[in-house]
Formats: structure tokens, C-alpha cells, sequence
């Protein structure tokens, strides 16, 4: 591979010298890389054109009534990119996706706008190689200990079902992300609110997500969500490079660990 369209066209324009076959024609070496384009899928990280916020926020939000949050946020995504840019996101199966619903497959583990957020920044940033997978991960955890720092939803659809308070999660997590909300609206976890919740948290997450590929397209990321410096404390103890290095986490820990057995082996805490 590496050959560019002109290469090709020159080495097809030699071949019908060569063999004095004046058949081969421009347009049949136009087809035959078309035919190469369509079958050699790229590799990641996958060309990104800066997208509009407000516009992926509403189209997430119509993707949740379709195929849930993760898919809604990918999908809101990918969609203007394969509208602008064509192959390869022609041969992406959004469908994938589906599967993040409800903290993947419904049992409520990571939040599923979250899972979305996180594979469409791999897509357009990230890689094999370590470089990208490292700039990929910055933003994905900055996405995430956004979300689990700031009153969510924080993007109200256009045309609502419902209006819809804000909640704090403390967590990347869809059972605490939800109950919590349940706790603070009233509303049980099943209910048509509690949708439209995660609907107008999917449009959030979307256009959050936007933003900060957006910045990294202008070369002007910066992590702006750092772990709280409590659980930072935490780390420092228990976590990579530290004396116990017994476990590793990037989210805030007091939302798990409050027992009264961490008491007694933090009294201070
Ligand atoms: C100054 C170092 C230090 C800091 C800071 C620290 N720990 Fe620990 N932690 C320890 C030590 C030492 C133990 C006991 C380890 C053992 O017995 O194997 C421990 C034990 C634990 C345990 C297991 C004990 C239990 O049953 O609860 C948990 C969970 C824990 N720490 C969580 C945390 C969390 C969460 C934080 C931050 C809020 C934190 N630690 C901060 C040093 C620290
Ligand atoms: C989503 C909930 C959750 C979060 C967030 C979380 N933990 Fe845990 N952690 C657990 C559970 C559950 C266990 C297993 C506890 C057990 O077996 O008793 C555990 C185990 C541990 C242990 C080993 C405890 C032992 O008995 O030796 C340590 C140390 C620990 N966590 C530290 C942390 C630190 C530091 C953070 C923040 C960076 C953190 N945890 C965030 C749920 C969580």
C-alpha cells in the first residue's frame, strides 16, 4: 500500500505503454482504487473534521429513543462525520453500541453514554501505538471525571418530554449515576422520566464529548476535570507506584468506600 491516486494513475499510465495496451484508462484506475478503498479499512485513529456541539447534543438525544445511550452519543457522532467525510465511517456498524445500554447490556456497570463517549474519542484519536492511545485516554478521563464532577443533565433538549432536574454522580457508574438521580427527583428507576433523564444525560455527554475533540482538533486540549485530591491522597497509598500498590481506580473513592472497617484503618479519614 502507500501508493497515492497519482502514483497509481502513473503506474497505470506506464503499464498501457509498456504493453502497448491502450485500453487502460483513467477511469479504470479510478475504479480499482475505489475497490481497494472500500475493503482496506484504515486504521484508528480515523480523520476528524470539527463538528457543532448544539447539533450532536439534539441528534444523541433522538439517538437514545432509538438505540439507548451509548449508541446515542457514538452514533450523534459518527453520523455528521460519515455525512462529511464518507469512507471509512461508511463501514462502521453503529449498531455496536447498542450493547453499552444501561452500563452495558442492562446491568448498570459503566454508564452507557460514557461507553459511547469513550469509543467514538478512540476513534478519531486514538490508536495501537502508544502515543495516540495515551492522548485518547486523556480525554476519554477527563469526559469521565467531568461527569462524575458536575450536576448532570446539563443540556436541555428542544423539545422535551419532560423537564428534568440536575443530579451530582460521584461516580462513572449508571447504578450510581441513576440512583442517585432517583434519590434526588423522587422518580423510580424505571419510570418515563428516568429515561428521559439518561435521554437529556446522552445529549449532555454528546456535547461535552464534542467540545473536547473539537479542542484536541485545534491542538488546544487540556485536562481541565483532575481526580478530586482526596481520592489523589488515596492513590498515593494504594495505587500504581505507591508502597501497597494494591489496587488502581481513577474516580473519586469515597463513594464506595465509607464502611466503618476503612474507619478503622483510616481513623483520620
Ligand atoms: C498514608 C497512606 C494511605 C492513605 C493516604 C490511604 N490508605 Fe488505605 N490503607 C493504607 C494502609 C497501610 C492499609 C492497610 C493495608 C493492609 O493492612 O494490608 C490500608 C487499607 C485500606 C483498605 C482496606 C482496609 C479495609 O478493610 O477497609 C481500603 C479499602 C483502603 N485502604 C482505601 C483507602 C481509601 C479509599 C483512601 C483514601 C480515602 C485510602 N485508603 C488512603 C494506607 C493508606
Ligand atoms: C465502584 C466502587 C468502588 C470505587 C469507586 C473504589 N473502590 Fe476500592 N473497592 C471496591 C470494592 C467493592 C472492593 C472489594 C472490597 C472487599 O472485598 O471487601 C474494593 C477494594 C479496594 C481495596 C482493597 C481492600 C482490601 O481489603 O485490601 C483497596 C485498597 C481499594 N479498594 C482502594 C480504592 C481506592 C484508592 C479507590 C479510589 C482510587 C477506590 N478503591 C475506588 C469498590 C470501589
Amino acid at each position: 500500500m502507500g501508493l497515492s491516486r497519482r502514483d497509481l494513475m502513473k503506474k497505470a499510465g506506464m503499464a498501457a505503454m509498456g504493453t502497448g495496451f491502450a485500453g487502460l484508462t483513467l477511469s479504470m484506475a479510478n475504479s480499482a482504487i475505489g475497490a481497494g478503498e472500500q475493503t482496506k479499512i484504515p486504521d484508528l485513529p480515523w480523520p476528524y473534521k470539527k463538528l457543532d456541539p448544539a447539533a450532536v447534543a439534539e441528534a444523541a438525544y433522538a439517538g437514545f429513543y432509538k438505540g439507548a445511550c451509548s449508541y446515542g452519543v457514538f452514533e450523534s457522532i459518527v453520523a455528521p462525520l460519515r455525512k462529511e467525510i464518507g469512507f471509512p465511517y461508511t463501514m462502521m456498524p453503529s449498531t455496536l453500541l447498542v450493547v453499552g445500554q444501561g452500563g452495558v447490556a442492562d446491568v448498570a456497570s459503566l454508564c452507557g453514554s460514557l461507553n459511547g463517549a469513550a469509543s467514538a474519542i478512540f476513534l478519531v484519536t486514538g490508536g495501537m501505538d502508544k502515543k495516540p492511545r495515551e492522548a485518547a485516554y486523556a480525554i476519554i478521563q477527563d469526559v469521565f471525571l467531568w461527569y462524575e464532577q458536575t450536576a448532570l443533565p446539563d443540556y436541555r433538549p428542544k423539545n422535551p418530554k419532560y423537564e428534568i432536574i440536575k443530579s451530582v454522580s460521584g461516580s462513572n457508574l449508571c447504578h450510581v449515576s441513576v440512583s442517585k438521580w432517583c434519590k434526588a427527583s423522587k422518580f423510580k428507576s424505571f419510570s418515563k422520566e428516568r429515561s428521559e433523564r439518561c435521554g437529556w444525560l446522552t445529549a449532555s455527554v454528546a456535547k461535552h464529548t464534542a467540545e473536547a475533540l473539537n479542542k484536541y482538533a485545534d491542538g488546544a486540549f487540556k485536562m481541565a476535570y483532575p481526580l478530586s485530591a482526596a481520592a489523589q491522597a488515596c492513590r498515593s497509598c494504594h495505587d500504581k507506584g505507591s508502597t501497597l500498590e494494591n489496587t488502581r481506580g481513577m474516580s473519586d473513592c469515597g463513594g464506595c468506600h465509607f464502611t466503618p472497617s476503612m474507619k478503622q484503618v483510616h481513623p483520620k479519614m
